[in-house]
Order: structure tokens, then sequence, then C-alpha cells
């Protein structure tokens, strides 16, 4: 069994899908400005492990948009409260370049037990619209192929996304211990 420390029901699910034994904790920690998703996830673990007897987790994720020189990218929890998805297709209103990715990182410790991170990423595209209902955040506009991962059932954003990149080399490295 393994804490997940998030409010995000939606990456909930998708680790679970991946872990089998998680429990959601929803405690809350600082999301610190800065300018790498790791040292987010890395202030964020120091302050719950702590907090929480026994193994956890948690995860930083961002979508980098190339013409966008990376924006959202640390600031996409920002970027999805203010401008949301239409803000983001707004902004990318008559731009040729759409290439884009997703980031993101796994932090895992227990107590007493240095952290380990775990990266992973996804390269897509930016939709001319927001497409499906699925997932959540950025997926109805982030298109992989001819689909959005707000197009995609839990198990087919899971064979590619970058949480699913991140967890999986988590679960292989607890594997091999
Ligand atoms: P955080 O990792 O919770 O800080 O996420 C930052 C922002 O990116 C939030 O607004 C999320 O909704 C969004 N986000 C994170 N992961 C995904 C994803 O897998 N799909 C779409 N949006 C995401």
């Amino acid at each position: 069994m393994i804490y997940f420390v998030t409010s995000n029901k939606g990456k909930f699910v998708e680790a679970e899908a991946i872990f089998g034994d998680l429990v959601q904790k929803n405690i809350g920690y600082t999301e610190i400005q800065a300018d790498t998703l790791e040292e987010v996830a890395s202030f964020g673990m120091n302050e719950v492990v702590s907090r929480l007897q026994g193994p956890v987790m948690l995860e930083d994720a961002g979508l980098f948009i190339d013409a966008l020189k990376g924006f959202p990218g640390v600031y996409s929890a920002y970027g999805q409260k203010t401008i949301g998805n239409q803000g983001i297709l707004k902004l990318m209103e008559g731009v040729q370049d759409r290439k884009a990715h997703f980031r993101s990182v796994v932090s895992y410790a227990e107590p007493g037990m240095e952290p380990v991170m775990f990266a992973g990423e996804v390269h897509g595209r930016i939709g001319h619209e927001a497409r499906g209902t699925k997932g959540f955040g950025y997926d109805p506009i982030f298109c992989v192929g001819k689909m959005s991962l707000g197009e995609m059932e839990i198990v087919e954003k899971n064979k590619i996304s970058h949480r699913a990149a991140s967890m999986k080399a988590l679960k292989n490295w607890l594997d091999k211990r």
C-alpha cells in the first residue's frame, strides 16, 4: 500500500490503474513556484513524508507548448485555473507549430528514506478545439495521433502518458528492490 498525496481524482484513478494498492490522501502541501517540476515535487515530499506513517508518493506535472516557449509549464495549474483550455486555444490561434509535451515527475519516499524521483513525458500537439470529456485538465486540447487525451479511456491514456511513464518507472524500481 502506498499513500498518493493528491487532491486530483483524475490523477488518482490513472495511478491506481498502475499500482493497484493506492490510498488517496487529500492532505494538501505547499506547491512552491519554482523553475522545475522536480523542485516542486521535492519540496512537497519533504513536507508530507513526516506527516504520513508509511510509503508516500506525490506527483507534479505540466504542459509545455513549444510555440509559447514552454508556457504554461510549471505554471500549468495557474494557467488552467485562469485562462483554461479556451484561453490556450486562443493564444494558439493562427499558430502553425502546435508541438507540445506533458511532463510528469513523481517522488516517492518511506519514513527515514531519501526520496527518489522518476520523470516521464508524452509528446503531441495542441488541437484546434477541445475534444472529449474523459480525463481532466488540458486533456481535451492535447492530441496524440488523431485523438485528444480527453477522448481516451484510462487504459489508452496509460499506454502513452507522461504520468504512466513516470509511475511505471517508479513501479519498476519498487519491484526490483
Ligand atoms: P499539477 O501536477 O496538479 O500541479 O498539475 C498542473 C496542471 O496541469 C493542472 O491544472 C492539471 O489539471 C494539469 N494536468 C496535469 N496532468 C495532466 C494530464 O495528465 N492531463 C491534462 N492536464 C493535466
